[in-house]
């Protein structure tokens, strides 16, 4: 727990300085622990989206088609030359381009699926307000159940919220929650005798709102109130994310090149890029330090992490000011990225031939010509990954260290790895030609399993220490998340395969509403609703939302992809046939 103290900290206007807008004020001071988060409804115009036609495959058909048919906008159409053309990333969502068309709310023409209409609504619903700002939105909305910490607006959950305002052309929002998270990273934090380090950022936060006094206040949490008390390692790398997300799509720099956002970044870096005992480049996390935030086997070097670790110094890279502790910052990033991205494309990636020689591989090789580097033991394979390996296609594993290779699918290291540009276009394309081989498997009936498969019986047993909400096939252990639509969409529309996201999209049209927009859903399938899954969570409705703005007008991917960087090593190790397909 925080004592007063060290929540004061946080309140002093000093700590961080003022915004010329006088957005922190005095009166932010008030603090009580008594009251209960306050969350203010308001009713807001609901935007039009245009309908998605799917009468016809996208399979063949450039970006640069998509946008100019009639499955998007009706602004202007943009000169790209295909989604596989990175190139065209850097110059997508620049304000003077987005400024010709306006928002989808402008563009009432389109017959809009029912859904966007109830989605928008219930997004709107979940917002936050300190102070009369929004500030964020609540993780669900769920008046069936016990609230438990659902009543709080999570960093990570907040992220496809954040992008459905800032497509919609609403940024003020993300603006106040990326000022208000920054405040929070600066206060003290504390776990019973230990101070967590100055970088972290919060999972999440509540607003406690006292109606007599007519106070707000805000209270976070750092891992000391979440179940398993772990810090979030994901939070710091979304703030930034997010923090690059807003300047690409508003066009305003100002919010970045602030001196609190430079030292906000600047925290956040330094505590992943400090010297230690490493011999790899990846991060090495407890378990549940991500979205996966119980017990899952993940510790170690998690590809979640990992992928996220990368965009992130990639998102710093082009928002830090090369001055002063900067500049020695920038040098660490390139360095880094460069180390990461060539230990993560050779020694991450799984595809059929791979596959084949870790089977073959020799055990007790010695120095540097060692070719089983991580003493990993062929035995150790599991036997659902030789059925489940097409020829064609390939993914980066779930972790990778001494002797212990984890081969479970997980969606967001995947999805974040084409996004980030740290899968090369040829992985890139190899993770698409997964997603149709194994449909059933990823997608299923709700898009998209968040890993594969589940861990059953004993290994159940051992791994998740018998957790009753993570069984085979439910939650973090297999489960199906509404929510990772929008980075499959993201991805297929980087990747120029638009058409595996619409068909990920009908699936969730035909129940997603219906079925109260819940959390999670269980099975092999993902066909039943989740045994303890939320209804009106937000980010399965943010996530859908997005998923369709972004098809809309694939545009949109510029705030959330990176180009690849050609000048980061493509490891000349084994390539299978899906790498020359
Ligand atoms: C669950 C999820 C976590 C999410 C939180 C709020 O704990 O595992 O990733 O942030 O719910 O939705």
């Amino acid at each position: 727990m925080y004592s007063l103290n060290s929540l004061s900290v946080d309140t002093s206007p000093e700590t961080l300085g003022r915004t010329n807008d006088g957005y922190y004020n005095a009166a932010d001071n008030g603090i009580d622990f008594t009251k209960f988060l306050e969350v203010t409804t308001r009713s807001i115009p609901i935007p039009i989206i245009a309908p998605i036609n799917t009468s016809r495959t996208l399979d063949e058909r450039s970006l640069s088609e998509i946008i100019s048919s009639g499955l998007a906008s009706p602004r202007a159409p943009r000169t790209l030359e295909s989604v596989k053309s990175s190139e065209c990333l850097e110059a997508l969502l620049s304000p003077s381009i987005r400024s010709s068309g306006g928002t989808p709310h402008d563009h009432p023409s389109f017959e809009p699926h029912p859904m966007i209409a109830d989605a928008w609504e219930a997004l709107r619903r979940s917002l936050v307000y300190f102070r009369a700002k929004p500030v964020g939105t609540i993780a669900a909305m769920d008046p069936t159940e016990e609230s438990l910490n659902y009543n709080q607006v999570f960093v990570r959950d907040f992220v496809p919220s954040a992008l459905a305002f800032l497509m919609n052309g609403e940024p003020e929002i993300v603006k106040n929650f990326l000022l208000k998270t920054l405040r929070l990273q600066s206060i003290e934090k504390r776990i019973d005798c230990f101070t967590l380090g100055e970088g972290v950022m919060p999972a999440s936060f509540k607003v406690l709102h006292d109606p007599v006094r007519k106070t707000d206040t805000m209270i976070a949490d750092f891992g000391e109130s979440a179940i398993g008390r772990v810090a979030p390692v994901d939070s710091g790398f979304w703030w930034i994310i997010l923090l690059r997300a807003y300047t690409k799509s508003t066009g305003d720099h100002s919010l970045a090149d602030m001196p609190d956002c430079q030292r906000g970044m600047r925290l956040i870096l330094t505590l992943c890029l400090s010297d230690g005992f490493d011999t790899f480049p990846t991060l090495l996390c407890a378990d549940g330090c991500c979205m996966t935030d119980r017990r899952m086997g993940i510790y170690g070097y998690p590809i979640e992490i990992q992928s996220l670790f990368f965009m992130a110094l990639r998102s710093a890279k082009s928002l830090l000011k090369p001055e002063g502790e900067g500049r020695d910052l920038l040098e660490r990033i390139d360095k880094r990225l460069h180390a990461l991205s060539f230990h993560m494309r050779a020694y991450f990636w799984l595809d059929h031939t791979q596959l084949n020689n870790i089977y073959r591989y020799k055990t007790e090789e010695y120095s540097h010509t060692a070719v089983n580097k991580f003493n990993v033991i062929p035995d150790s394979i599991p036997d659902w990954v030789f059925d489940f390996m097409p020829i064609k296609g390939g993914y980066f594993i779930g972790n990778v260290s001494p002797a212990r290779m984890d081969f479970r699918w997980f969606a967001i290291g995947n999805c974040m790895a084409i996004l980030s540009s740290l899968a090369t276009p040829e992985q890139a394309s190899a993770i698409m030609d997964l997603f149709e081989a194994r449909w059933e498997e990823l997608v299923g009936d709700m898009p998209l399993k968040v890993s594969y498969p589940a861990l059953e019986g004993h290994e159940w047993r051992i791994v998740t220490g018998c957790d009753p909400k993570n069984t085979r096939w439910s939650y973090h252990n297999a489960g199906s998340w509404p929510v990772l639509l929008w980075m499959l969409t993201a991805a297929c529309i980087k990747t120029g395969r638009p058409q595996i996201a619409r068909r990920a999209i009908e699936q969730v049209e035909k129940r997603l509403s219906k079925d109260g927009w819940p959390e999670y859903y269980d099975g092999k399938l993902g066909r039943y609703i989740g045994k303890q899954a939320r209804k009106f969570q937000t980010w399965s409705i943010a996530g859908y939302l997005v998923a369709k703005m972004m098809l809309e007008d694939p545009s949109h991917l510029g705030m959330i992809g990176l180009e690849e960087d050609k000048k980061m090593m493509k490891p000349g190790l084994t390539r299978s046939a899906s790498w020359t397909a």
